[in-house]
């Protein structure tokens, strides 16, 4: 494997920094009239203007040179085989199958897994046909009218963002709750607003062994048992999506009841199998596979177009110059669209958990930065809150701002203050404000000289900050499976050029190995093992606040 500090284009890369550094974004665009044209790229009903970066065609040329010398390329072409790319746990990694036409055969360790790829889907269809159309009836024979899916990670936040990104399609009859946070407050609270009668659960978890979603599974079976009252009503209201069969039998549903999924499929790339059963009953079949579709025509686009013109691999590469040149330690998501508002915690268990790593897939350790810290949220409630940092502040982060073209959906005069913002941010960040421009406008407000002087330099931007814009035609199915596709193909290309494995998630571990041991310390059923002090005191002052709590006769409260 080539060390990628060694690489010819990293060590010309850096050359070239030690110019590109100074560059002024105002100045780019003033230099080179067709920047923005150059800069721009549509596919599969996106479109994405990432002239406002500093970068030139010189900057792409030797960032496109890096992906070929890190063998970028190779990765792509081993993923889309069925490769064990992922190598600490010897799987293959192919969500891509689960978009894929059935006719096309997709084989792992020599089987083609399209048919069992099929099959899941086809039964998740019949099912969901089932649900929303009245036919499925609970225990007294009524249609269900509340799903409440069961998950955490990537077995919550997928399905979650997109049946929140799609509520447009959502089925009239079916209200939609996740509960994933053990905090017993969250499955409460959905438990207050939903009847056992018309409640289908789906318990949503890859390993079946996540102790958060068993518990809450567990407390959701109690309930519905304690109003149903019988046992064989289970199987009307519980389904189970896993890759574990005897884990969910041992739960207590039916195998038949259990839609399947398999170890090639990563549980923040997961939406695509049966864990976006959530998302077939909320919008339908049709909206599913339109879905499916959108993200497997990114697929087709990221495997053949050419690297200087394919929409991941360039996200990608931009986003590298800023983490190993410019040092810039976050990437912010700010979607201007209300519907997208779970996108940025959706993205951000997507790469951070992908690609924070700091081995190498030969066990080196990195001397260079990996993923960045995603953060974000909705871009025009940002601009009232963290916005002021992204402008003025000493972080530099990079920014996305994603919205649909199409406003039709939208109250007279909405959309255009929406987008209005959105492209005079991008305007702002590229051009800030001089502190001549700063005072020439102080001056024209009517200031006296002293005071346009004290204040001017508080009104300077230095502008010059990043930032892409992706725009969607739309915001529906086919361009929304599009948008979530992009996005993990660039996350791969950046783990593939950091020479990281980006499907295996080891450093979730040690956080519940401990749990493991301090719950039943908390619970009063282990002796105290030996901490650090501070742990140790942090449990002791539990167990004694837990005791007095007994003693008073204020205990755990029933559901
Ligand atoms: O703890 C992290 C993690 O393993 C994620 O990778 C995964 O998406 C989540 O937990 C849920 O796991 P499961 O689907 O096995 O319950």
């Amino acid at each position: 494997m080539p060390i990628l500090t060694q690489l010819p284009a990293w060590r010309a890369l850096w050359q070239h920094f030690s110019r590109a550094r100074d560059w002024s974004m105002r100045e780019l665009f003033d230099t080179d009239p067709q920047r923005a044209e150059r800069y721009w790229l549509e596919q599969d009903g996106l479109i994405l203007d990432y002239s406002k970066n500093r970068i030139t065609d010189q900057t792409l040329t030797l960032l496109l040179q890096l992906a070929r010398e890190a063998e970028a390329p190779e990765r792509i072409a081993a993923m889309f085989r069925g490769e064990p790319i992922n190598t600490t746990e010897h799987r293959a990694v192919l969500h891509v199958a689960l978009r894929s036409p059935p006719d096309a055969p997709i084989r792992v360790g020599g089987e083609d897994v399209m048919p069992k790829v099929t099959r899941v889907l086809d039964r998740m269809a019949r099912f969901a046909h089932a649900v929303r159309s009245g036919d499925w009836l609970g225990y007294t024979h009524q249609p269900i009218t509340d799903i409440v899916s069961i998950g955490i990670g990537g077995s919550d936040l997928g399905p979650l963002m997109v049946c929140e990104a799609l509520k447009a399609y959502a089925h009239p009859r079916l209200t939609m709750h996740f509960v994933s946070n053990v905090d017993s407050s969250l499955l409460k609270e959905t438990l207050k607003r939903v009847h056992a009668e018309t409640t289908l659960f789906i318990i949503e978890s890859k390993t079946f062994t996540t102790s958060e979603t068993l518990t809450n599974a567990h407390t959701a079976r109690e309930w519905f048992l304690s109003r149903a009252g019988d046992a064989g009503a289970v199987a009307r209201h519980f389904v189970a999506v896993s890759t574990n069969p005897k884990a969910v039998a041992d739960f207590g549903i039916d195998p038949a009841h259990m839609f399947e999924f398999w170890d090639w499929v990563g549980g923040r790339y997961s939406l695509w199998s049966a864990i976006g059963l959530p998302i077939m009953l909320c919008l339908g079949e049709e909206n599913f596979r339109a879905l499916l579709a959108g993200a497997h025509s990114m697929d087709t686009h990221f495997r053949t177009a050419p690297l200087e013109a394919n929409m991941p691999v360039l996200l990608a590469l931009v986003g590298i110059w800023y983490i190993n040149f410019f040092g810039g330690g976050s990437h912010v998501i700010a979607p201007y669209d209300q519907y997208l508002h779970r996108f940025p915690a959706f993205i951000q268990q997507l790469d951070m958990e992908s690609n924070g790593k700091q081995r190498t897939r030969d066990g080196r350790l990195v001397d260079y930065e990996t993923a960045p810290i995603i953060w974000g949220g909705t871009g025009i409630n940002g601009q009232h809150a963290f916005f002021q940092l992204l402008h003025q502040g000493t972080h530099i982060a990079p920014i996305d701002l994603i919205a649909s073209l199409d406003g039709r959906g939208s109250l007279p005069g909405h959309h255009e203050i929406l987008l209005g913002n959105m492209f005079a941010q991008a305007e702002a960040f590229l051009r800030g404000k001089t502190l001549d421009e700063a005072r020439a406008e102080l001056r024209a407000a009517g200031l006296d000289e002293p005071a346009v002087q004290a204040l001017a330099p508080f009104k300077v931007f230095d502008g010059n900050r990043p930032t892409n814009t992706l725009l969607l035609q739309r915001l529906d199915p086919r361009c929304l499976g599009a948008l979530i596709a992009l996005y993990e193909h660039k996350i791969f290309v950046q783990g593939a050029i950091w020479q990281i494995n980006s499907f295996d998630q080891w450093g979730v571990e040690l956080g519940k190995q401990l749990a493991h041991t301090i719950v039943g310390e908390l619970e009063g059923s282990a002796e105290t093992a030996a901490h650090d002090s501070s742990t140790a005191r942090l449990i002791a002052l539990y167990r004694r606040m837990n005791q007095e709590k007994t003693t008073k006769g204020r205990g755990k409260t029933a559901l």
